[in-house]
C-alpha cells in the first residue's frame, strides 16, 4: 500500500469481529511501532500484548466506570451514548505504556519537561495505526481508563506511564467516515 493511501484512509475501528489475529501481523505492528522516533532514540515504550478474555471484561468494567465518572464530571452527553461493545469483540488489545525517565533533552527545558517519551509513544501508536490498516486490519486509540486501573489489571509499574491501548482486529463493516480541516487553516506560512 502507498503511504500516502495508508495515511489518508486510515479510520478508527470501533465494530470488530471476534475472529484471532495472526501472530506474524502482531509483530509487524510491533515492529513498526519499534521505529518511530524517540529522543535521543531512547525508544521510551513498552507494549502488552492482551489477548486473554478474562482481562479483556475487566479492562472493559474499568472502561465502564470510567466513562460513567467522565460523565458525572463533564456533563457531556455523547459519552452516555458512546458504546464500549467494542471491547467484548476485539480480539488483541496491546498496552502501550511509555517510560517516563527516558525523555531526552526536554527534562532539562523549562517548558513542556519530561513529555518527550509521551511524543514518542504516540508516534509509535501511530506507526501501529498505519501498520495495521496495510495489513488490513481495523484499529482504535483508546484511551477511556483511569491509570490505575490499567496499572492493577495488567500489572504495570509506577515507574511506567499507561498511555493508550491500542484495540486491534478485522473490522466488521467499514468505518466511519470523519472529516478534516484544510491544512490551510491550520498552518502559517512565515
Ligand atoms: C490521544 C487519543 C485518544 C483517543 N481516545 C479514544 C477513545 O478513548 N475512544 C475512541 O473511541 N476513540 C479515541 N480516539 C480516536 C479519535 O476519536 C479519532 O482518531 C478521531 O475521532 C478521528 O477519527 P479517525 O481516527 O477515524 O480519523 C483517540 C485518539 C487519540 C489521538
Amino acid at each position: 500500500m502507498e503511504l500516502f493511501d495508508a495515511v489518508l484512509n486510515r479510520r478508527s475501528c470501533r465494530k470488530f469481529l471476534a475472529r484471532p489475529i495472526r501472530e506474524e501481523d502482531i509483530s509487524r505492528i510491533l515492529e513498526a511501532a519499534s521505529w518511530a522516533p524517540s529522543p535521543a532514540n531512547n525508544q521510551p515504550w513498552e507494549f502488552i500484548v492482551v489477548r486473554s478474555p478474562h482481562l479483556r471484561e475487566r479492562i472493559l468494567a474499568a472502561a465502564e466506570s470510567c466513562r460513567k465518572r467522565l460523565s458525572e464530571r463533564s456533563g457531556w452527553k455523547w459519552i452516555d451514548r458512546y458504546s464500549l461493545e467494542f471491547l467484548k469483540e476485539v480480539p488483541v488489545l496491546i498496552a502501550v505504556s511509555g517510560i517516563p525517565e527516558k525523555s531526552g533533552a526536554d527534562l532539562f527545558l523549562e517548558e513542556g519537561a519530561g513529555l518527550g517519551y509521551q511524543q514518542a509513544c504516540a508516534a509509535a501508536i501511530q506507526n501501529m495505526l498505519l501498520a495495521a490498516h496495510d495489513l488490513g486490519l481495523g484499529t482504535l486509540w483508546f484511551s477511556l481508563f483511569e491509570k490505575k486501573d490499567l496499572r492493577e489489571i495488567l500489572g504495570i509499574g509506577a515507574d511506567r506511564d499507561p498511555i493508550a491501548l491500542v484495540c486491534l482486529g478485522v473490522p466488521s463493516g467499514p468505518p466511519m467516515k470523519t472529516p478534516r480541516k484544510s491544512p490551510g487553516e491550520k498552518t502559517r506560512y512565515l
